[in-house]
C-alpha cells in the first residue's frame, strides 16, 4: 500500500507528510529506499537540516520542502509524522529550541537515534506538546537496497493502527522485527552495527583473494557473493550455519584448512566480543544525558 492510502487508512488526511529532523545519511537512506519501492514520492517527504549547503544539496535532488529552521517547518507541516534523525548527542539542544507545543497536532513521533530511551524522548519532548506513543526505530544502511534488518520499539501501542506507518516504511527498506525495549541495545548491536562488522569483513576476504593473485575488482565481486550467498543459503534453507559449514568442509580439504586459521585466529571470539562491545557502548550512550 502506498503511503498516501496508509494514512488514510489510519483515519489521517492523505496529505500528511514524513517529516525528517535531520538529513544526514540514515535519514537519506531510508527516503531513498522507500521511494525506490514507490512506498513515498518525494512530494511526501519534509526535511531539516543544519546547514545551508546540506538544505542546497537536498533542494537540488528534488525535495523542494527542504528547511534549516526546524519551528518554521513544523508551522508549516504541523500534522506531519516526524521523524528525529539527528546524531543523539545533538537531540537536546535541538529539541530545546523547539517552540512550546510546536508538536501538538504531530500523529506521531519516531527516533531513530542510538541510545536514547522512550522515557529520555517523552521527558525531552513534553513542552512541545506531543502526547501519543514514542517509537523508537533502528534501520541500518542496508535500508538503501531493501535490506535492513529494521528493529522497532514503542512504549504504549499508538492508536488507530498507526503503528503500520512505521512498519511499513521499514517493511520497504528490509525486515522489520518489533521487540522490548530492554532487548534493543543487543539488537542493534546484531542489525544495525554488524553491517558494519560484515563490510569490514568482505573487505578482507577480498585482500586475502588479491594476496593469493587474483585483480581486485575480481575479488571483491567473488567475496560479496560469497557472503550475499551464504547469507541467503542459511535463510531459506532454514538449517543451523553450523551444519552447513560442515557440509562443504570435505575430509582433508582446502575448506578445512582455511576453516582452521579461522579458528586459531579466533574469528568467532572476535565477533561475540564485538557485539558484546557494541551493546555495552549502546548501554553507556544511553546513560549520557
Ligand atoms: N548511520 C547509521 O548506520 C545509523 C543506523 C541507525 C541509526 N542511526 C541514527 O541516525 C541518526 C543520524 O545518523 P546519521 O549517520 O544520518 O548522521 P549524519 O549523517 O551526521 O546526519 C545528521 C543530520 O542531522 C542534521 N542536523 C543536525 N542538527 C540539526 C538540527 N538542529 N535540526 C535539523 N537537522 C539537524 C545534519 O544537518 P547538516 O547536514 O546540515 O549537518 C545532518 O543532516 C543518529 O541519531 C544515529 O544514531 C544511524
Amino acid at each position: 500500500m502506498e503511503w498516501s492510502n496508509l494514512v488514510e487508512s489510519c483515519g489521517l488526511n492523505g496529505e500528511t507528510k514524513l517529516i525528517f529532523i535531520g538529513g544526514g545519511n540514515m535519514a537519506g537512506a531510508l527516503i531513498k529506499g522507500a521511494i525506490n519501492s514507490n512506498f513515498i514520492t518525494k512530494d511526501d517527504i519534509v526535511v531539516s537540516v543544519r546547514s545551508k549547503e546540506s538544505a542546497a544539496k537536498w533542494i537540488e535532488d528534488g525535495f523542494s520542502n527542504t528547511f534549516t529552521d526546524n519551528n518554521e517547518m513544523l508551522k508549516k507541516f504541523p500534522l506531519g509524522v516526524v521523524f528525529i534523525c539527528v546524531k543523539p548527542q545533538l537531540f537536546g539542544s535541538m529539541v530545546d529550541q523547539l517552540e512550546e507545543g510546536i508538536l501538538h497536532a504531530s500523529p506521531l513521533v519516531v527516533s531513530i537515534m542510538a541510545g536514547l530511551s522512550t522515557e529520555t524522548l517523552s521527558q525531552k519532548l513534553i513542552h512541545t506538546g506531543y502526547s501519543h506513543s514514542m517509537i523508537r526505530m533502528m534501520p541500518s544502511t542496508p535500508c538503501l537496497v531493501g535490506a535492513s534488518a529494521t528493529l522497532l520499539c514503542y512504549n504504549s501501542l499508538p492508536i488507530n493502527n498507526r503503528l503500520s506507518l512505521v512498519t511499513s516504511l521499514a517493511d520497504c527498506a528490509g525486515t522489520c522485527t518489533i521487540l522490548e525495549e530492554k532487548q534493543f541495545h543487543a539488537a542493534s548491536a546484531v542489525a544495525a552495527c554488524a553491517p558494519a562488522y560484515v563490510f569490514l569483513l568482505i573487505e578482507a576476504l577480498a585482500d586475502g583473494g588479491v594476496l593469493a593473485g587474483l585483480p581486485r575488482k575480481d575479488a571483491l565481486n567473488l567475496a560479496t557473493q560469497s557472503f550475499q550467498g551464504a547469507a541467503k543459503l542459511v535463510a531459506e534453507s532454514r538449517k543451523h550455519p553450523g551444519q552447513l559449514k560442515d557440509e562443504v568442509c570435505s575430509a582433508g580439504g582446502s575448506t578445512i584448512a582455511g576453516v582452521r586459521v579461522l579458528e586459531r585466529a579466533a574469528v568467532r571470539s572476535a565477533l561475540i566480543e564485538a557485539v558484546k562491545a557494541s551493546t555495552e557502548r549502546s548501554e553507556e550512550m544511553s546513560k549520557m544525558k
